[in-house]
């Protein structure tokens, strides 16, 4: 049986806490947050467990395996690098950090001394975007032309970060892991239209080496709250939309044919509107998966889907399109 600990109980941390305390082969052993009022909150619900605002005492106890870390972005480096130190394997929520910089250090410093490092990337272990990417590898839709993505609802509007770094981690973790690559092209435009100075709407897109092109649209101002991907290929086409509390995912038997025209120029264009059909989805909670695939890692010491590679791919995206976003302001 491993041993894990938190390092962070804030808002997401009691996510991850609720679901290692209900797996039987793991250990929880220390629950660290520097606020007073979460190590409260958090000793009421758990009392076994041993609190500390002290992160250091946590790595230096030699029965600790591994750490969870939801810390706020810019503790991720530090409170990685510093457990990795002290023999520990690194569990980091998203975005595994704020630099790419950081991040080539953490990987870099994990496979010297043969850590696992696994970025939450909640998305990946989620039975909808398994199931999408299922889809995508078995050839179904037929060669990917485009994906398109929307992350957009009302607020809620942060002060220190624009809304491309606040949500477009999950739209490319979803894309990346459908299909990969990584991007030779990236651009971005958007606006501050609320606070000036704090991008609140962006539209990235991105060009694949395999000609896929992708758009995502993420905004902190839209009537309602979206999150959809649609994936678009030579024969079928897919929709997931996390709103749906039905069918997330559709795959349309639609597209359009060209017969080889018989004279120069006359191409005869054929639509093809056949079926959909909703394929069944396990209801097996992406939590659950993450954190089991985690210490799956940690026991076998295979790297996990989301590993720090993965997070790295993101962050390095995230920060030319950030860069991209503000001259466009
Ligand atoms: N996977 C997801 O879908 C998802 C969703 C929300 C947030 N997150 C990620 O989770 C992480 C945490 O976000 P949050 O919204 O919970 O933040 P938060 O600010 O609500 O909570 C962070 C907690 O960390 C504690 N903390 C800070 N520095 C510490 C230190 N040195 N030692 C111990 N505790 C420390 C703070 O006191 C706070 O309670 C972020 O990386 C965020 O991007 C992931």
């Amino acid at each position: 049986m491993k041993t894990l600990s938190m390092v962070g109980y804030g808002y997401w941390g009691p996510n991850l806490l609720r679901v290692l305390n209900s797996m039987k082969q793991v250990k929880v052993k220390y629950v660290c947050d520097l606020d007073e009022k979460r190590i409260k909150d958090a000793k009421e619900k758990y009392p076994d467990y041993i609190y500390t605002k002290n992160a250091d005492a946590v790595f230096e106890d030699k029965e600790v395996d591994a750490v969870i870390l939801a810390t706020p972005i810019e503790m991720h480096y530090p409170l990685a690098m510093k457990a990795m130190e002290m023999g520990k394997d690194v569990f980091i929520e998203k975005p595994i950090t704020g630099s790419s910089e950081d991040a080539v250090k953490l990987i870099k410093f994990a496979k010297e001394k043969k850590r696992i490092v696994m970025t939450g990337h909640t998305f990946v272990f989620s039975p909808p975007v398994r199931k999408m990417r299922e889809i995508v590898k078995s050839g179904e839709l037929g060669e990917i032309f485009f994906i398109t993505s929307s992350r957009v609802n009302l607020g809620i509007h942060r002060k220190s970060i624009s809304v491309i770094w606040d949500l477009a981690p999950h739209d490319l973790s979803i894309i990346y892991y459908l299909i990969d690559e990584e991007p030779i092209e990236i651009s971005a435009s958007g606006r501050d239209s609320i606070i000036k100075g704090v991008p609140d709407v962006a539209f990235i897109s991105l060009k694949f080496p395999s000609k896929i092109v992708a758009n995502i649209e993420l905004s902190w101002l839209a009537p309602t709250k979206m999150r959809r991907t649609v994936v678009v290929g030579s024969k079928k086409m897919l929709i997931y939309d996390d709103s749906d509390p039905v069918d997330k995912i559709k795959v349309y038997d639609k597209g359009i044919e060209m017969k080889d025209p018989e004279t120069f120029g006359e191409y005869q264009l054929t639509y093809r509107t056949g079926d959909m059909y909703a394929p069944r989805i396990d209801t097996a909670e992406p939590l659950k998966i993450e954190m089991e695939s985690f210490l799956d890692a940690v026991e076998t010491r295979i790297s996990p889907p989301s590993d720090g590679e993965f997070g790295l791919r993101v962050v390095k995206t995230i920060e030319i399109a950030d860069k991209k976003l503000y001259a466009s302001l």
